[in-house]
């Protein structure tokens, strides 16, 4: 059996109508699994195509992770249009550069708001639709003999390497507390679905080239030169260098993996750069 193989699966992504979320979800589409994304805006037609390239199912719903009445609505669909759900990313997240000393409440609130409360409530929703998921199947296995374990539920948070490591090239206090809050759910969430047979991890993704990093770069224009000199290899990475790590965490190669983070940086974390000396 190819324990990377999702076939069959549905997954929950959230913020996949663009960057990282968006090449998760090309990642699981390829692996098999169909393809359920949660996001405020519009997404890139690059996520219809997993549909077009790989014979899986793609539907997308705009939700709010910020709202408990939008998510349930969304999940409770894709329970509906589905039949279930296996495997919930959550990336759906925001970052604004402000010092600490004077941060504002807006930038607080909605910060903790869209990174933390969405990741908890859409992680809550899903949980509990694995479960229902699970049940469906624990009664039609007791009904067969001999027939195998049914599939467990995967559960991954995506935090940052800001949880990790500071840089002086930004002021981020508020975006890194709020991740540390999402790294913050992975034990004691691990702990308490594992005897619902669901895993739960976070994904700290180091530089990487999308349009929020681009966001960044537009009011900080040096921001990602300073980056290249911070990784090991003198560049950042890009959205596809994540897919390998994310679907580890969502398939069964994981199977004995829970309550981790997994850090994928190229290194900037691990050594004092050129950029601090
Ligand atoms: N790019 C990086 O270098 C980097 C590094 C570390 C962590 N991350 C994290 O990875 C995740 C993805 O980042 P990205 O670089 O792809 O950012 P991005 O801005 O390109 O994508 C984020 C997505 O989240 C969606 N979103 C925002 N608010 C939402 C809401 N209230 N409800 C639903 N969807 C919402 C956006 O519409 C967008 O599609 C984020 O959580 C980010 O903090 C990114």
């Amino acid at each position: 059996m190819d324990s990377f193989s999702l076939k069959g699966q549905t997954a929950v992504i959230t913020g996949a109508a663009r960057g990282l979320g968006l090449a998760f979800a090309q990642a699981l589409g390829e692996a098999g699994a169909n393809i359920a994304v949660l996001d405020v805006i519009d997404p890139e037609p690059a996520l219809k195509q997993i549909q077009t390239d790989h014979g899986v199912k793609v539907e997308f719903y705009k939700t709010d992770v910020t709202s408990r009445e939008q998510v349930a609505g969304a999940v409770e669909r894709i329970m509906r249009e589905f039949g279930r759900v296996d495997i919930n990313i959550n990336a759906a997240g925001i970052v604004k550069d402000e010092p600490f000393l004077t941060t504002s409440d807006e930038n607080l609130s909605k910060t903790f708001a869209v990174n933390f409360t969405g990741s908890f409530l859409v992680a809550q929703a899903c949980a509990n639709a694995m479960i229902q998921t699970h049940r469906q199947e624990i009664d039609s296995a007791k009904a067969t003999p001999n027939s195998p374990t049914p599939i467990h539920g995967s559960i991954v948070f995506i935090a940052s390497i800001a949880t990790h490591i500071s840089t002086t090239a930004q002021r981020i206090s508020c975006y890194t507390a709020s991740k540390a809050a999402v790294r913050g759910l992975v034990k004691p969430l691990a702990m308490e679905l594992a005897k619902h047979g669901i895993r739960v991890n976070s994904l700290s993704p180091g530089y990487t080239m999308t349009d929020m990093m681009r966001g960044l770069q537009r009011e900080q224009p040096k921001l990602v030169a300073q980056f290249e000199r911070e990784t090991m290899f003198g560049r950042i990475g890009t959205p596809e260098e994540l897919k390998g790590a994310v679907l580890f965490l969502c398939s069964r190669a994981s199977g004995w993996v829970t309550g981790q983070d997994v850090l994928v940086d190229g290194g900037a974390s691990s050594w004092k750069h050129a950029a601090t000396l």
